[in-house]
């Protein structure tokens, strides 16, 4: 279908390229990216992008014409029904269509040589997810994956705070009120693949015992409200839980470390440390004058917006710098493990044992997929 052009601007003639395979490194003009799928989450990835140093932000690409024309007029770039004619004109697309699009939107995009950024989950199947993992590779293009809370500040905050901690349990909460939003997944791939990445990511060992249950609100085909267990090979215990029928928004992550308590959280971008000490104030005399119980130091965290970090860190990537923090294998690690706790929530399973569970997470042995 022809392009459709928002206001007047000239569309470029496809711009000659240095080859069909991974364009754009190493070069020291402006990187050309568009976003694909301006819906709730594209329409950030548009405003990021449009302000980001070294970026030119050439288009964007949604079926829905009037939304891609409204939108693309705010930012003065090009309008395009078929996303296809926008991949000409780029070296690099942020995918943000629905889950269950995401396969064959981001093979096309990886068969024409664009780097990809894509929303989380990376796929909405193993199968779909390993076959993106692989195109990245043959066609030598970069894979990042949209698992944005890596970038927040309070979640970086919290890794580092743990490295010097001796980390007994870690406890993940992600809840949100109902919403018309991502229903066409279940509350494990939309909202607990955050927290999946992020656990794996802490306690950097195999996962080797696993438990999950689920309920769902009225009339909905999906599990909405979620809570697995986790250990951890290290002896680590993990609960993560996802709700999208709770009413209140919580975003958090606590760890029970021997020494203290660290919670982060999450939407406020706020960590504190809970120290139990039992300190006695005297004077010279030995008189008590007040007695000490905890310690709460409150950690100093950067207000960077976590899309604008991760947006960057892909820039730099498709630039040739790096190969992203989360690329198309972490993805799929979280993904394996999403499938499991969502199949195990379904039917209900007890504990699934450390064979059960080399089996269920594929060809990687559990230490390299999820050490
Ligand atoms: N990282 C995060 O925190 C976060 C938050 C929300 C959503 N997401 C992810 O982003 C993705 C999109 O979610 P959303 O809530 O923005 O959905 P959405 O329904 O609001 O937006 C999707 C957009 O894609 C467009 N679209 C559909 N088919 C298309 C096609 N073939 N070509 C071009 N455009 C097409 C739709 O018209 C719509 O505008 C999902 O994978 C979701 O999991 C991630």
């Amino acid at each position: 279908m022809r392009p459709v052009q928002s206001e007047s601007l000239p569309l470029e003639k496809n711009a000659p390229l240095s080859s069909t395979r991974a364009r754009g490194r190493s070069s020291l003009e402006p990187v050309k990216v568009g976003v694909i799928g301006i819906g709730n989450m594209g329409q950030h990835h548009a405003r990021v992008l449009s302000r980001l140093k070294d970026v030119h932000l050439v288009g964007l690409a949604d079926v829905n014409v009037e939304l891609g024309i409204e939108t693309a007029s705010k930012y003065k770039v090009h309008y395009f029904e078929d996303y296809t004619e926008l991949l000409k004109q780029v070296d690099a697309v942020c995918v943000a269509v629905p889950t269950r699009l995401h396969h064959a939107v981001g093979m096309a995009c990886l068969k024409a040589g664009v780097h990809v950024l894509i929303e989380k989950p990376i796929a909405a199947s193993i199968a779909e997810a390993e076959s993106l993992v692989n195109a990245a590779a043959d066609f030598d293009c970069i894979l990042q994956v949209g698992h944005i809370e890596r970038f927040n500040p309070a979640f970086k905050e919290l890794h580092n705070v743990l490295k010097t901690e001796d980390v007994l349990a870690l406890e993940a909460r992600r809840m949100s009120p109902y919403s018309k939003r991502a229903n066409d997944v279940s509350v494990v791939l939309d909202l607990m693949i955050h927290d999946i990445d992020l656990i794996l990511e802490l306690a950097g060992a195999p996962v080797t015992k696993l438990t999950a249950n689920g309920s769902r609100g009225d009339n909905s085909p999906y599990l909405d409200y979620v809570t697995a267990t986790l250990g951890f090979a290290n002896g680590v215990v993990a609960t993560v839980t996802a709700s999208k029928v709770t009413h209140r928004k919580i975003r958090t992550i606590s760890a029970h470390c021997r020494n203290s308590l660290t919670e982060a959280d999450f939407l406020n971008n706020k960590i504190a440390i809970h120290r139990q000490t039992t300190e006695n104030c005297s004077t010279d005399y030995g008189q008590v004058l007040y007695r000490q119980d905890g310690l709460i130091e409150q950690v100093y965290t950067s207000n960077t917006e976590p899309l604008h970090a991760e947006l960057e860190h892909f820039v730099h990537c498709v630039r040739g710098g790096d190969q992203p923090s989360v690329g198309g294998e972490q993805a799929l690690k979280a993904l394996r493990l999403a499938s499991v706790i969502e199949q195990m929530a379904l039917d209900g399973q007890a504990w699934k044992s450390q064979d059960e569970l080399r089996l269920a997470l594929g060809p990687m042995t559990m230490a390299s997929a999820l050490g």
